[in-house]
């Protein structure tokens, strides 16, 4: 048997890729991805969901595909994954409650990580990071066991930003040695009630 060259990138590619939030439900990568990703990028996820943007380059070095459309899709923030795709998984918390995370990392990749609200109309993160590890995140093979389970907290400064479903996400991001890894958990959080008191 003869294995393509692209083939075998894409075999050293799955290889070598390392990590993925495994708890909440997080995004992946279906139809309404494809649609504005790409054919190549989509598949290339579903091959081995915990590899990043800059494999799918390098497996890919004549280009992901015309159906790749970098104004809709945006390989940087939840790996371009969708919220149509993830529609069914949207998680309903209130500010304050106390979120479990679990984080499957294959191989290790020393450098920062933190889990923040992403506003992804604006890919923007809405106040501060509500857990970051400036340096030494994922820096040796069993990485301590509070890198990959650990909780976060809802903020309760949020407001009404947060209320329509796919405009909100909890982002694992993680940055090792130039390998760029996000995990995106939808979440909506309710409508505030103050209209109710007003006179
Ligand atoms: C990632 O892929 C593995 C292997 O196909 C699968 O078992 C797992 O459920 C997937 N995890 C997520 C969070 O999508
Ligand atoms: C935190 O994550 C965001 C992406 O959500 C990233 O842009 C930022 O550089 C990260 N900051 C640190 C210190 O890790
Ligand atoms: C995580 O665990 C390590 C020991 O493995 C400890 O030194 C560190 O303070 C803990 N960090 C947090 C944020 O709990």
């Amino acid at each position: 048997m003869q294995l393509s060259v692209s083939a075998l990138l894409g075999l050293v590619a799955a290889a070598n890729a390392h990590g993925i939030v495994t708890s909440p439900a997080t995004r992946t990568p279906g139809d309404a991805t494809a649609a504005v990703c790409g054919r190549i990028m989509t598949k290339f996820y579903q091959a081995d969901n915990t590899s990043y943007p800059e494999a799918l380059f390098r497996a890919n070095p004549n280009g992901i595909g015309k159906d790749y459309n970098p104004n809709k899709c945006n390989l940087y923030l939840c790996r371009g994954y969708q919220f149509a795709d993830n529609a069914k998984n949207v998680q309903s918390y209130k500010p304050g409650d106390v979120v479990e995370m679990d984080v499957f990392i294959r191989i290790p990749h020393k450098g920062y990580a933190n889990v923040s609200v992403v506003d992804t109309t604006t890919n923007s993160i809405i106040g501060t990071p509500l857990i970051d590890w400036p340096d030494n995140y994922a820096a040796t093979l069993t990485p301590p066991a509070n890198q990959t389970k650990f909780s976060v907290t809802i903020p309760t400064t949020l407001g009404d930003k947060c209320t329509t479903a796919g405009t909100c996400v909890l982002q694992w991001y993680w940055l090792g040695q130039g390998q760029t890894y996000e995990s995106c958990v939808d979440f909506t959080t309710p409508k505030s009630t103050a209209m109710k008191f007003k006179a």
